[in-house]
């Protein structure tokens, strides 16, 4: 078993297994040289491509885990949404949902058919790694795909999703519902095609307070993971940020693993999400574009916390930021690879 799939089962060992949330990217002269003649959506809708990026940090580092290059609003596209990504803007959606029209408007297909892209691409991949590292495959929560489904663009302060929440819950539930279906379809369907680990990615849930988490959130995040788990025998990790005052609820989620952002220290996570669950964090992605110094301050500070968890996977609190010198990146994944815990 692979040291990352072991820590991520609660197996520790000597020196924990790192990876970084979008290690592909930017930050990378071969990613920026290969997307200029390319745009976002093309590079995750060819598979070569796909496959490609996502072993360039790989040839780079030695990084315990690849993740699939994909995103995680691509499979809203086979639902009908038109979805582009605009420079300077992010993720921007031209027909957002509104009203139960637009949400019965939505099409829930075969994965194989409408993300079979990303599909070829995981294949791709898991044949070049030839079973030495392990492919990470994720999805949006529900939540956070209604956020950029009904905002249509960067969720800000989530004024249309939160107004639809509590005022047409019919609403909500039946795209709750459909985003569910698809999310669960989709980890399941990148499973069959090779991934050995899941994550699922709920950017945008610091925003709820616990009651809505326990009415309008919870119930499809947990139909989500019930689904996955009873259809594949993988580990799944949960991510989202800013939200240390819902680790008590979210402890009960049947995850094996939380990622943890850096705004609560790993001893305080461990404290609220549980003992024996593994975490996966925390450094702040704008230390690791700094002085060498305080990165390594910061990251041995990290590693020394992590001593005291069940397992620990190295990350960074958040994804790698586009400025992020690649030294620092080099450095840092040598630091935490001679680490004797
Ligand atoms: O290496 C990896 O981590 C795998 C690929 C990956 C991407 N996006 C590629 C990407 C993953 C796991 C994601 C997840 C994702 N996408 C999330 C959840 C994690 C998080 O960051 O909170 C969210 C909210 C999105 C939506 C999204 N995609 C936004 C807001 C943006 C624009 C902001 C930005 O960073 O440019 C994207 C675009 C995007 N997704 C890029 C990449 C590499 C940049 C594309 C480019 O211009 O080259």
């Amino acid at each position: 078993m692979s040291k990352f799939i072991q820590a991520l089962r609660g197996i520790k060992s000597e020196q924990p297994p790192i990876w970084m949330m979008r290690q592909a990217g930017r930050y990378l002269p071969e990613y920026r040289k290969l997307r200029e003649g390319h745009s976002m959506l093309e590079m995750v809708m060819t598979p070569e491509l796909a496959c490609e990026v996502t072993l360039q940090p790989l040839r780079r580092f030695p990084l315990d885990a690849a993740i699939i290059f994909a995103d995680i609003l691509t499979p809203l596209i086979g639902m009908g949404v038109r979805l582009e990504f605009k420079k300077g803007e992010g993720p921007v959606i031209e027909n957002p949902v509104r009203n139960a029209k637009d949400v019965e408007a939505l099409r829930v297909t075969d994965p194989r058919e409408s993300v079979a892209y990303t599909l070829d691409a995981i294949k791709l991949v898991v044949r070049e790694l030839g079973g030495r590292t392990p492919l990470i495959g994720f999805c949006g929560a529900p939540f956070t795909l209604a956020c950029y489904l009904i905002e249509g663009q960067s969720p800000g302060d989530l004024e249309h999703t939160k107004s639809i929440m509590v005022g047409q819950p019919k609403v909500w539930d039946a795209l709750q519902s459909k985003l569910a279906t698809l999310s669960a379809d989709y980890l399941v369907a990148q499973v069959e095609a090779g991934c050995q680990s899941l994550q699922i990615f709920d950017s945008w849930l610091g925003y709820v307070g616990p009651r809505e988490y326990d009415r309008f959130v919870e119930p499809y995040l947990r139909r989500l993971i019930e689904e996955v788990k009873r259809r594949v025998d993988v580990p799944v990790v949960f991510f989202a940020t800013s939200v240390t005052g819902l680790f008590p609820r979210l402890s009960k989620l049947p995850v094996d693993a939380f990622g943890v952002d850096w705004r609560v220290s790993l001893t305080q996570a461990r404290g609220l999400l549980g003992r024996s669950t593994p975490l996966q964090g925390n450094l702040d992605p704008q230390i690791l574009t700094g002085p060498w110094e305080y990165i390594e301050e910061s990251a041995r500070a990290i590693l020394d916390e992590a001593r005291e968890l069940p397992s620990h996977i190295f990350n960074l609190g958040h994804g790698i930021l586009p400025h992020t010198p690649v030294e620092n990146v080099e450095r840092l994944v040598a630091l935490v690879g001679s680490y004797r815990a």
